[in-house]
C-alpha cells in the first residue's frame, strides 16, 4: 500500500524526543501559556521574519481571529478563491461578514485581475489563499489592496515556507493564518494555528481575542486581571504539548521542504511526456508543495486504476464552494467561476509527504505513464 499520507514514520524518528519533553513539561505543571508556548511563538516568527506572532487553536481560528480583530460591519465583504479549502468560507461566515467568491488561473490561484471586478462599496478585506504550496500574485494583490484600501489576510494553510519573491507568505498582508494541522508542512499531531502581523495594535487586540477577551499583554492596565474581559473573545489556545511538538519539528522544516521539492521533481521529471496537466511553478515563487496537484478530463478513472495498484489519492477539493448547499445562499460572485469549477471535476493529489520513498513515487508514475 501506497498511503496518501502517514506520520508514523516520522514519528518513530522523533518519539524519544517528543515524549521526553512532553513529560518534562507536564510534569513540571505546564499544560496552557508555558515556555514551550512562549518559545513557539518567538521561533516561528524568527524563522518566517514577521513582526509578532500569536499561536492559537487552529489554522480555521487563525482567520476568523484575524478577521474579528478588525470589527467588520453586518454585510461587509470578504473576497476569496471559490476553490479554497471551507474553513476559509466558514471563518469568513463566522465573522458576521460574506464572502463573495473569485476564480482562479492555471496554477489554482486566485486571479487578481478578477478580485479587481469582484470590488464594490461593502468590500473589506482580500483573503488570498496560498494554495497547495505556492503563493499568489502578492505584488498585484498588494496594489489592489492600496488602490482601494482593502485589507488583506493571507491564508497559508498550506504554504508554510513558501517564497513569493524571496519573501515568506504570511508577511505581505495586514495577517497571515498558518495551520499546523498534521497533514500540513509543519504539522503537529492535534490542531493548531498561528498568526502572523505587523502592527502592534493588532497583535494586543488578536491576545485577547484567544483568550476570552482578557488583556493579557499590558500588565500595568488596572484591567489586568484573568477574570476580567475587556472585549468578547473566544478560547483558542494552543497547548503546552502541541507547542512542544512544534518545537521539535520547526528546527526540521528546511529539511521537510526540501524533501517535499525533491520528490515533487521526480513526479515533474516521470510525468513531463503524458497528457498529465501538471503543476506550474510561477516565476518569482517557492513551491513548497503541500500537495502535488494533477489534471486529467479521465481522473475518476485513474482514481481507480491506482485504487487498484493500491496507491491512495485525494481530491482537494471535489466542490468549489459555490456549490456546496451550506454556502450556496451565504455567498455572493459577479462573473463566472468556470475553473473552479471545471478544476474540482479534473483535479487529483498524488502522495506527496517527507517520508515518501523515491521508488514509491517512480511506481506511482509507472502507472500514470500508461495511463
Ligand atoms: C486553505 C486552508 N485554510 C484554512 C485551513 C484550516 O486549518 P485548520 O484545519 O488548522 O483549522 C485549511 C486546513 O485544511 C486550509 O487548507
Amino acid at each position: 500500500m501506497i498511503n496518501f499520507w502517514s506520520y508514523k514514520k516520522e514519528y518513530y524518528k522523533l518519539k524519544k524526543e517528543i515524549l521526553f519533553k512532553v513529560d518534562k513539561n507536564l510534569s513540571k505543571g505546564d499544560i496552557f501559556f508555558g515556555n514551550e508556548l512562549i518559545n513557539f511563538e518567538k521561533n516561528f516568527i524568527k524563522k518566517y521574519k514577521s513582526d509578532y506572532g500569536i499561536a492559537v487553536g487552529s489554522g480555521t481560528d487563525a482567520l476568523l481571529i484575524s478577521l474579528k480583530a478588525l470589527n467588520l460591519k453586518k454585510g461587509d465583504e470578504v473576497i476569496t478563491a471559490a476553490n479554497t479549502a471551507i474553513p476559509t468560507i466558514s471563518a469568513i461566515i463566522n465573522s458576521g461578514a460574506i464572502p463573495r467568491l473569485v476564480d482562479v488561473g492555471e496554477d489554482y490561484l486566485i486571479d487578481p485581475l478578477k478580485i479587481e471586478k469582484a470590488i464594490n462599496k461593502k468590500t473589506k478585506v482580500i483573503i488570498p489563499v496560498h494554495l497547495y504550496g505556492q503563493a499568489c500574485d502578492m505584488d498585484k494583490i498588494k496594489k489592489i489592496s492600496n488602490k482601494y484600501k482593502l485589507i488583506i489576510i493571507e491564508d497559508c494553510a498550506q504554504a508554510q515556507g513558501a517564497k513569493y519573491k524571496n519573501k515568506f507568505v504570511g508577511n505581505f498582508g495586514h495577517f497571515g493564518c498558518f495551520s499546523f494541522y498534521p497533514t500540513k508542512i509543519l504539522g503537529t499531531y492535534g490542531d493548531g494555528g498561528f498568526i502572523t502581523t505587523k502592527r502592534i495594535e493588532h497583535y494586543k487586540k488578536i491576545k485577547r481575542l484567544r483568550f476570552y477577551g482578557i488583556e493579557t499583554v499590558n500588565k500595568k492596565s488596572k484591567y489586568f486581571n484573568k477574570y476580567y474581559a475587556n472585549e468578547n473573545g473566544l478560547n483558542s489556545r494552543l497547548d503546552e504539548i502541541q507547542s512542544t511538538i512544534l518545537n521539535i519539528k520547526i528546527k526540521k522544516i528546511d529539511n521537510y521542504i526540501s524533501k517535499r521539492i525533491k520528490l515533487a521533481k521526480i513526479y515533474l521529471n516521470h510525468l513531463k511526456n503524458t497528457k498529465i496537466v501538471l503543476p506550474i511553478t510561477n516565476k518569482f515563487n517557492k513551491h513548497v508543495y503541500h500537495l502535488f496537484t494533477i489534471r486529467h478530463p479521465k481522473r475518476n478513472k485513474i482514481v481507480e486504476i491506482l485504487k487498484k495498484k493500491k496507491i491512495q489519492t485525494r481530491i482537494v477539493y471535489p466542490y468549489a464552494i459555490n456549490k456546496m448547499i451550506a454556502y450556496k445562499k451565504f455567498c455572493k460572485y459577479n462573473g463566472s467561476l468556470r475553473n473552479s469549477e471545471s478544476f474540482s471535476k479534473s483535479i487529483l493529489s498524488l502522495p506527496l509527504y517527507p517520508e515518501l520513498k523515491e521508488s514509491e513515487i517512480k511506481i506511482i508514475c509507472n502507472v500514470l505513464k500508461k495511463i
